[in-house]
């Protein structure tokens, strides 16, 4: 079944057009990796799904509703949650108030008889920050920051998760915990994700299908393998050309 669709997807920034005529589906339950060079325009995608901007042409669904057009928090009640590529949490904020800021936030999708609190440690305990619960974001470590994004998106009760760039900075070994909570939450949560990731063999490890952007248009669709075959896609990885 189609989750996301993506229709004739078009954004310029004045003179700039940073996508164009991008069209592709998510199905539900698949890890989509979305792939391209910087400036490429995935996280402008990104924002226009979680109507943090709008499109200059044409449209998202979801579950076949129209999105575009809608606020961020319709589109969250909706079962879509983003993380930042720019860590952004409430600094002054502990890692609990945080995660049940976001659970209060998509509240409206998924009552519970749970208290907050105990959801929010739950949630913590997954994705490995439980021990830093009390701590305030702001004295987080870049890791830390990036579990925490992970954690309030998870918090709003998504079904569609967005994931910007959350393994850029890490260690080797970090990168490598991040995948198996990620792999751990999609299954427990019933979740299908949507995955903007630089480093193309994370990408590849994690995805059953990858989507590859190159200066706002959509040059290539396929499995992992397909796209490490696709001679466009390694024309502009490979081929010296970097922008
Ligand atoms: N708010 C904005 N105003 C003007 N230009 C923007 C804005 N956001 C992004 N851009 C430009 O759009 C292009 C795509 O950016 P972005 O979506 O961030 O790429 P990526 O995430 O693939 O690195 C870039 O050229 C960027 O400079
Ligand atoms: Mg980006």
């Amino acid at each position: 079944m189609t989750l996301l669709q993506i229709e004739k997807i078009g954004k310029s920034f004045g003179g700039l057009r940073a996508l164009n005529d991008v069209n592709f589906a998510v199905n539900n339950g698949e890890t989509v990796g979305l792939m391209g060079a910087n400036g490429a325009g995935k996280t402008t995608l990104f924002s226009i799904i979680a109507g943090h901007q709008p499109p200059t042409d044409g449209i998202v669904r979801f579950k076949g509703d129209q999105m575009t057009g809608k606020r961020p928090d319709q589109i969250c009640h909706a079962g879509i949650a983003r993380t930042f590529q720019i860590v952004r949490p409430f600094a002054r904020m502990t890692v609990r108030e945080n995660v049940e800021t976001a659970i209060l936030f998509g509240g409206a999708r998924h009552a519970s008889n749970q208290p907050l609190e105990i959801r929010a440690k739950d949630i913590l305990d997954q994705v490995g920050l439980v021990d830093q619960s009390e701590m305030p974001s702001g004295a987080l470590t870049l890791s830390g920051r990036k579990k925490l994004e992970v954690a309030r998106a998870l918090g709003t009760g998504p079904e569609l998760l967005l994931l910007d760039e959350v393994m850029a900075g890490l260690t080797p070994a970090e990168v490598a915990k991040m995948l198996d909570t990620l792999r751990a939450i999609k299954a427990d949560h019933k979740l299908t994700i949507f995955i903007i990731e630089h480093v193309v063999s994370t990408l590849s490890d994690l995805s059953d299908r990858i989507i590859v952007l190159h200066h706002g248009v959509k040059i290539a669709e396929g499995t992992p393998r397909e796209i490490a075959e696709n001679k466009d896609v390694r024309t502009v990885y490979f081929g010296g050309d970097d922008t």
